[in-house]
Protein backbone atom coordinates (compact mmCIF):
# COMPACT_ATOMS: atom_id res chain seq x y z
CA UNK A 1 0.00 0.00 0.00
CA UNK A 2 1.20 3.47 -0.83
CA UNK A 3 2.00 5.98 2.19
CA UNK A 4 -1.48 6.14 3.80
CA UNK A 5 -1.06 8.93 5.97
CA UNK A 6 -3.37 11.87 6.33
CA UNK A 7 -2.67 15.50 7.49
CA UNK A 8 -5.63 15.83 9.35
CA UNK A 9 -5.26 20.00 9.04
CA UNK A 10 -6.22 19.98 5.50
CA UNK A 11 -9.36 20.56 3.92
CA UNK A 12 -11.68 17.92 3.74
CA UNK A 13 -11.62 18.19 0.16
CA UNK A 14 -7.89 17.65 -0.25
CA UNK A 15 -8.87 14.63 2.66
CA UNK A 16 -11.45 13.02 0.27
CA UNK A 17 -9.20 13.41 -2.50
CA UNK A 18 -6.38 11.57 -0.87
CA UNK A 19 -8.48 8.93 0.02
CA UNK A 20 -9.72 8.64 -3.55
CA UNK A 21 -6.01 8.42 -4.73
CA UNK A 22 -4.61 5.73 -2.04
CA UNK A 23 -3.72 2.26 -2.81
CA UNK A 24 -7.55 0.39 -1.45
CA UNK A 25 -9.48 -0.82 -4.50
CA UNK A 26 -11.93 1.81 -6.10
CA UNK A 27 -14.53 -0.69 -5.94
CA UNK A 28 -14.64 -1.27 -2.17
CA UNK A 29 -16.94 0.93 0.09
CA UNK A 30 -16.86 1.72 3.71
CA UNK A 31 -19.48 0.15 5.62
CA UNK A 32 -20.49 2.29 8.78
CA UNK A 33 -22.84 0.50 10.45
CA UNK A 34 -23.11 -3.50 10.83
CA UNK A 35 -25.92 -5.11 9.47
CA UNK A 36 -26.85 -5.89 13.65
CA UNK A 37 -26.77 -2.41 13.90
CA UNK A 38 -29.21 -1.18 11.17
CA UNK A 39 -31.38 -3.83 12.00
CA UNK A 40 -31.41 -3.09 15.86
CA UNK A 41 -31.95 1.14 14.65
CA UNK A 42 -34.85 0.00 12.28
CA UNK A 43 -36.61 -1.82 14.57
CA UNK A 44 -36.15 0.68 17.20
CA UNK A 45 -36.95 3.39 14.84
CA UNK A 46 -40.44 1.42 13.72
CA UNK A 47 -41.21 0.80 17.46
CA UNK A 48 -40.75 4.04 18.91
CA UNK A 49 -42.94 5.36 16.25
CA UNK A 50 -45.98 3.13 16.89
CA UNK A 51 -45.06 3.86 20.40
CA UNK A 52 -45.74 7.57 20.22
CA UNK A 53 -48.57 6.88 18.11
CA UNK A 54 -50.69 4.70 20.03
CA UNK A 55 -49.52 5.92 23.29
CA UNK A 56 -50.24 10.14 22.76
CA UNK A 57 -53.91 9.79 22.34
CA UNK A 58 -54.11 8.30 25.93
CA UNK A 59 -52.30 11.08 27.34
CA UNK A 60 -54.59 13.48 25.45
CA UNK A 61 -57.88 11.42 25.70
CA UNK A 62 -59.90 14.23 26.09
CA UNK A 63 -58.63 16.21 23.13
CA UNK A 64 -60.68 15.80 19.94
CA UNK A 65 -57.71 15.08 17.83
CA UNK A 66 -57.13 12.04 20.32
CA UNK A 67 -60.49 10.75 19.95
CA UNK A 68 -60.14 10.58 16.59
CA UNK A 69 -57.42 8.88 16.57
CA UNK A 70 -58.21 6.44 18.73
CA UNK A 71 -61.17 5.80 16.71
CA UNK A 72 -58.62 5.08 13.34
CA UNK A 73 -57.03 2.35 15.73
CA UNK A 74 -60.15 0.87 16.54
CA UNK A 75 -60.55 1.94 19.90
CA UNK A 76 -58.28 2.13 23.10
CA UNK A 77 -58.14 -1.67 23.98
CA UNK A 78 -56.96 -2.29 20.34
CA UNK A 79 -54.64 0.81 20.81
CA UNK A 80 -53.10 -0.68 23.92
CA UNK A 81 -52.33 -4.14 22.45
CA UNK A 82 -50.70 -2.43 19.44
CA UNK A 83 -48.63 -0.76 22.31
CA UNK A 84 -47.28 -3.35 24.40
CA UNK A 85 -46.34 -5.47 20.68
CA UNK A 86 -44.11 -2.76 19.80
CA UNK A 87 -42.80 -2.45 23.43
CA UNK A 88 -42.30 -5.78 23.50
CA UNK A 89 -40.00 -5.15 19.85
CA UNK A 90 -38.32 -2.35 21.69
CA UNK A 91 -37.30 -4.27 25.18
CA UNK A 92 -35.90 -7.11 22.68
CA UNK A 93 -33.70 -4.65 21.00
CA UNK A 94 -32.35 -3.15 24.29
CA UNK A 95 -32.01 -6.81 25.58
CA UNK A 96 -29.90 -7.76 22.14
CA UNK A 97 -27.71 -3.73 22.82
CA UNK A 98 -26.94 -5.21 26.43
CA UNK A 99 -26.26 -8.48 24.73
CA UNK A 100 -23.79 -7.28 22.07
CA UNK A 101 -21.72 -4.28 24.88
CA UNK A 102 -21.41 -7.52 27.09
CA UNK A 103 -20.19 -9.81 24.25
CA UNK A 104 -17.99 -6.88 23.86
CA UNK A 105 -16.76 -6.59 26.97
CA UNK A 106 -16.32 -10.22 27.59
CA UNK A 107 -14.26 -10.77 24.54
CA UNK A 108 -12.39 -7.69 23.83
CA UNK A 109 -12.33 -5.78 27.20
CA UNK A 110 -9.75 -3.40 24.93
CA UNK A 111 -12.49 -2.12 22.25
CA UNK A 112 -15.37 -0.78 24.82
CA UNK A 113 -14.09 2.52 25.41
CA UNK A 114 -11.14 4.45 23.50
CA UNK A 115 -11.36 5.82 20.20
CA UNK A 116 -13.90 4.38 17.90
CA UNK A 117 -16.44 3.67 20.59
CA UNK A 118 -19.10 5.52 22.45
CA UNK A 119 -17.21 6.73 25.84
CA UNK A 120 -16.64 10.53 25.92
CA UNK A 121 -13.41 11.46 25.93
CA UNK A 122 -11.50 14.90 26.19
CA UNK A 123 -11.50 15.68 22.72
CA UNK A 124 -15.40 15.48 22.97
CA UNK A 125 -15.31 18.13 25.28
CA UNK A 126 -13.09 20.28 23.59
CA UNK A 127 -14.99 19.95 20.52
CA UNK A 128 -18.22 21.10 22.43
CA UNK A 129 -16.69 23.94 24.14
CA UNK A 130 -15.15 25.31 20.72
CA UNK A 131 -19.01 24.51 19.16
CA UNK A 132 -20.40 26.78 22.33
CA UNK A 133 -17.63 29.38 21.42
CA UNK A 134 -18.68 29.54 18.02
CA UNK A 135 -22.59 30.26 18.94
CA UNK A 136 -21.64 32.29 21.60
CA UNK A 137 -19.51 34.78 18.45
CA UNK A 138 -16.25 33.21 18.33
CA UNK A 139 -14.37 31.64 15.48
CA UNK A 140 -16.23 28.71 13.88
CA UNK A 141 -14.10 25.75 14.44
CA UNK A 142 -12.82 23.46 11.88
CA UNK A 143 -13.96 20.15 13.90
CA UNK A 144 -12.61 16.16 13.02
CA UNK A 145 -14.30 13.44 13.99
CA UNK A 146 -13.16 10.06 15.09
CA UNK A 147 -15.76 7.07 14.30
CA UNK A 148 -18.16 8.96 16.71
CA UNK A 149 -18.39 12.73 17.67
CA UNK A 150 -19.68 14.57 20.51
CA UNK A 151 -22.69 14.98 19.39
CA UNK A 152 -23.54 11.63 18.13
CA UNK A 153 -21.94 10.20 21.65
CA UNK A 154 -24.84 13.08 23.49
CA UNK A 155 -27.54 11.48 21.95
CA UNK A 156 -26.72 7.88 22.02
CA UNK A 157 -25.98 8.41 25.70
CA UNK A 158 -29.50 10.56 26.06
CA UNK A 159 -31.55 8.35 24.33
CA UNK A 160 -30.64 4.98 25.81
CA UNK A 161 -31.19 6.35 29.11
CA UNK A 162 -34.42 7.34 27.84
CA UNK A 163 -35.60 4.18 26.73
CA UNK A 164 -34.63 2.40 29.43
CA UNK A 165 -37.11 4.54 31.72
CA UNK A 166 -39.46 4.28 29.43
CA UNK A 167 -39.34 0.38 29.39
CA UNK A 168 -39.01 0.15 33.28
CA UNK A 169 -41.70 2.22 34.11
CA UNK A 170 -43.99 0.72 31.06
CA UNK A 171 -43.45 -2.31 32.36
CA UNK A 172 -44.58 -1.66 36.30
CA UNK A 173 -47.65 0.18 34.36
CA UNK A 174 -48.09 -3.29 32.37
CA UNK A 175 -47.77 -5.27 35.40
CA UNK A 176 -49.35 -3.24 38.23
CA UNK A 177 -50.10 -6.25 40.83
CA UNK A 178 -46.63 -7.49 40.30
CA UNK A 179 -45.25 -4.35 40.75
CA UNK A 180 -46.83 -3.82 44.30
CA UNK A 181 -45.80 -6.92 45.23
CA UNK A 182 -42.36 -5.21 45.65
CA UNK A 183 -43.05 -1.80 45.89
CA UNK A 184 -45.50 0.72 47.09
CA UNK A 185 -48.95 1.35 45.42
CA UNK A 186 -47.66 5.47 44.86
CA UNK A 187 -44.05 3.75 42.83
CA UNK A 188 -47.19 3.02 40.42
CA UNK A 189 -47.64 7.13 40.22
CA UNK A 190 -44.21 8.24 39.93
CA UNK A 191 -44.21 5.15 36.75
CA UNK A 192 -47.00 6.95 35.04
CA UNK A 193 -45.72 10.28 35.52
CA UNK A 194 -42.32 9.60 34.52
CA UNK A 195 -43.70 7.64 31.25
CA UNK A 196 -45.99 9.93 30.03
CA UNK A 197 -43.82 12.76 30.32
CA UNK A 198 -40.79 10.77 29.40
CA UNK A 199 -43.13 10.25 26.02
CA UNK A 200 -43.42 13.89 25.44
CA UNK A 201 -39.58 14.61 25.98
CA UNK A 202 -38.35 11.54 23.59
CA UNK A 203 -41.35 12.56 21.02
CA UNK A 204 -39.69 16.21 21.22
CA UNK A 205 -35.99 14.68 20.92
CA UNK A 206 -36.61 12.13 18.49
CA UNK A 207 -38.87 13.98 15.66
CA UNK A 208 -39.18 17.45 16.33
CA UNK A 209 -35.92 19.24 17.92
CA UNK A 210 -32.96 16.79 16.81
CA UNK A 211 -32.68 13.53 15.48
CA UNK A 212 -34.83 14.09 12.36
CA UNK A 213 -33.47 17.13 11.99
CA UNK A 214 -30.23 16.08 12.62
CA UNK A 215 -30.44 13.06 10.29
CA UNK A 216 -32.46 14.34 7.64
CA UNK A 217 -32.74 18.45 7.58
CA UNK A 218 -29.22 19.06 7.76
CA UNK A 219 -27.72 20.87 4.77
CA UNK A 220 -24.88 18.38 4.56
CA UNK A 221 -26.99 15.50 4.51
CA UNK A 222 -30.75 16.46 3.37
CA UNK A 223 -32.86 14.73 2.23
CA UNK A 224 -31.50 11.73 4.33
CA UNK A 225 -28.24 10.75 5.98
CA UNK A 226 -27.81 6.87 4.38
CA UNK A 227 -25.43 5.71 7.13
CA UNK A 228 -27.82 3.75 8.77
CA UNK A 229 -29.76 2.24 5.62
CA UNK A 230 -26.89 2.23 3.48
CA UNK A 231 -24.50 -1.30 3.31
CA UNK A 232 -21.84 0.48 1.58
CA UNK A 233 -20.61 4.45 1.61
CA UNK A 234 -18.52 5.47 -0.90
CA UNK A 235 -14.69 6.14 0.64
CA UNK A 236 -14.31 9.50 -0.20
CA UNK A 237 -17.10 10.24 1.98
CA UNK A 238 -15.70 8.22 4.69
CA UNK A 239 -12.50 9.95 4.73
CA UNK A 240 -14.49 13.44 4.41
CA UNK A 241 -16.58 12.75 7.03
CA UNK A 242 -14.59 10.93 9.75
CA UNK A 243 -10.63 11.77 8.64
CA UNK A 244 -9.75 10.98 12.31
CA UNK A 245 -10.75 7.12 12.23
CA UNK A 246 -9.35 6.41 8.11
CA UNK A 247 -6.33 7.83 8.95
CA UNK A 248 -6.11 5.51 13.19
CA UNK A 249 -7.79 2.71 11.04
CA UNK A 250 -4.75 3.08 7.98
CA UNK A 251 -1.69 3.04 11.00
CA UNK A 252 -3.48 0.59 13.07
CA UNK A 253 -3.68 -2.02 9.82
CA UNK A 254 -7.64 -2.10 10.46
CA UNK A 255 -9.27 -0.49 7.56
CA UNK A 256 -9.98 -3.78 6.25
CA UNK A 257 -12.10 -4.31 8.78
CA UNK A 258 -14.74 -1.86 7.81
CA UNK A 259 -14.25 -2.51 4.24
CA UNK A 260 -17.09 -3.98 2.06
CA UNK A 261 -17.72 -4.57 -1.85
CA UNK A 262 -20.16 -2.14 -3.54
CA UNK A 263 -23.69 -3.14 -3.91
CA UNK A 264 -25.26 -4.57 -7.02
CA UNK A 265 -27.53 -2.44 -8.88
CA UNK A 266 -30.11 -4.24 -7.88
CA UNK A 267 -29.68 -4.27 -3.91
CA UNK A 268 -28.98 -0.36 -4.88
CA UNK A 269 -31.95 0.45 -6.57
CA UNK A 270 -34.13 -1.43 -3.82
CA UNK A 271 -32.05 0.80 -0.81
CA UNK A 272 -32.82 3.24 -2.82
CA UNK A 273 -36.49 3.21 -2.68
CA UNK A 274 -36.84 1.95 0.88
CA UNK A 275 -34.84 5.37 1.65
CA UNK A 276 -36.93 7.36 0.12
CA UNK A 277 -40.07 5.93 1.87
CA UNK A 278 -38.35 6.48 4.75
CA UNK A 279 -37.21 10.17 3.86
CA UNK A 280 -40.95 10.71 2.92
CA UNK A 281 -42.32 8.80 6.51
CA UNK A 282 -39.83 10.68 8.18
CA UNK A 283 -40.49 14.33 7.08
CA UNK A 284 -44.25 14.07 7.44
CA UNK A 285 -43.85 12.38 10.90
CA UNK A 286 -41.57 15.68 11.61
CA UNK A 287 -44.38 17.81 9.73
CA UNK A 288 -46.95 16.38 12.10
CA UNK A 289 -45.20 16.87 15.34
CA UNK A 290 -43.86 20.39 14.93
CA UNK A 291 -47.98 21.27 14.90
CA UNK A 292 -48.57 19.19 17.85
CA UNK A 293 -45.68 21.10 19.45
CA UNK A 294 -47.22 24.26 18.25
CA UNK A 295 -50.84 22.94 19.91
CA UNK A 296 -48.80 21.67 23.05
CA UNK A 297 -47.51 25.63 23.55
CA UNK A 298 -50.74 27.12 22.96
CA UNK A 299 -52.39 24.38 25.22
CA UNK A 300 -49.82 24.63 28.07
CA UNK A 301 -49.92 29.00 27.69
CA UNK A 302 -54.07 28.86 27.57
CA UNK A 303 -54.42 29.61 23.80
CA UNK A 304 -56.68 27.20 23.44
C1 LIG B 1 -40.19 5.03 24.20
C2 LIG B 1 -41.33 4.63 23.80
C3 LIG B 1 -42.66 4.82 24.47
C4 LIG B 1 -43.51 5.87 24.38
C5 LIG B 1 -43.27 7.15 23.59
C6 LIG B 1 -44.68 5.57 25.17
C7 LIG B 1 -45.75 6.39 25.35
C8 LIG B 1 -46.83 6.16 26.18
C9 LIG B 1 -47.84 7.11 26.52
C10 LIG B 1 -47.88 8.58 26.04
C11 LIG B 1 -48.73 6.50 27.33
C12 LIG B 1 -49.98 7.12 27.95
C13 LIG B 1 -49.62 7.63 29.33
C14 LIG B 1 -50.77 8.44 29.93
O1 LIG B 1 -51.88 7.91 30.03
O2 LIG B 1 -50.51 9.60 30.31
C15 LIG B 1 -48.28 5.15 27.52
C16 LIG B 1 -48.92 4.18 28.26
C17 LIG B 1 -48.47 2.91 28.48
N1 LIG B 1 -47.24 2.40 28.05
FE1 LIG B 1 -45.91 3.33 26.88
N2 LIG B 1 -44.53 4.32 25.72
C18 LIG B 1 -43.31 3.83 25.34
C19 LIG B 1 -42.74 2.63 25.69
C20 LIG B 1 -43.38 1.67 26.44
C21 LIG B 1 -42.80 0.41 26.81
C22 LIG B 1 -41.38 -0.04 26.41
C23 LIG B 1 -43.75 -0.27 27.54
C24 LIG B 1 -43.69 -1.64 28.18
C25 LIG B 1 -42.59 -2.24 28.53
C26 LIG B 1 -44.92 0.57 27.63
C27 LIG B 1 -46.08 0.24 28.29
C28 LIG B 1 -47.15 1.10 28.49
C29 LIG B 1 -48.36 0.73 29.20
C30 LIG B 1 -48.64 -0.62 29.83
C31 LIG B 1 -49.17 1.87 29.20
C32 LIG B 1 -50.57 1.98 29.75
C33 LIG B 1 -51.44 1.77 28.50
C34 LIG B 1 -52.78 1.24 28.75
O3 LIG B 1 -53.26 1.31 29.87
O4 LIG B 1 -53.34 0.73 27.74
N3 LIG B 1 -44.67 1.74 26.95
N4 LIG B 1 -47.11 4.96 26.81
Amino acid sequence: MADVSIDTRQSPEAIAEFAIASAVPRRMQYRRFSAFQRWIHFFIMASFTVLVFTGMPLRYSDEGWAQWEMRQLGGAPTAGIIHRFAAIVMVTCVLCMVGFFTGILIRRRGRFWGPGTMVPNRSDWDDLVAMWRWFLGGPRPVLQFDRYSFYEKGEFWAASAGVSIMCVTGAMLWYPQLTTQFLPGIFLNFALVNHSGGALLAMGFVFVFWHVFHAHLRPEVFPMDKAMFESGLPLDHYAHERPLEYERRVREGTLDEVLVPEPSARRRRIESVLWWIITIVSLAVWAAFVIFIFWWLGHVVGLW
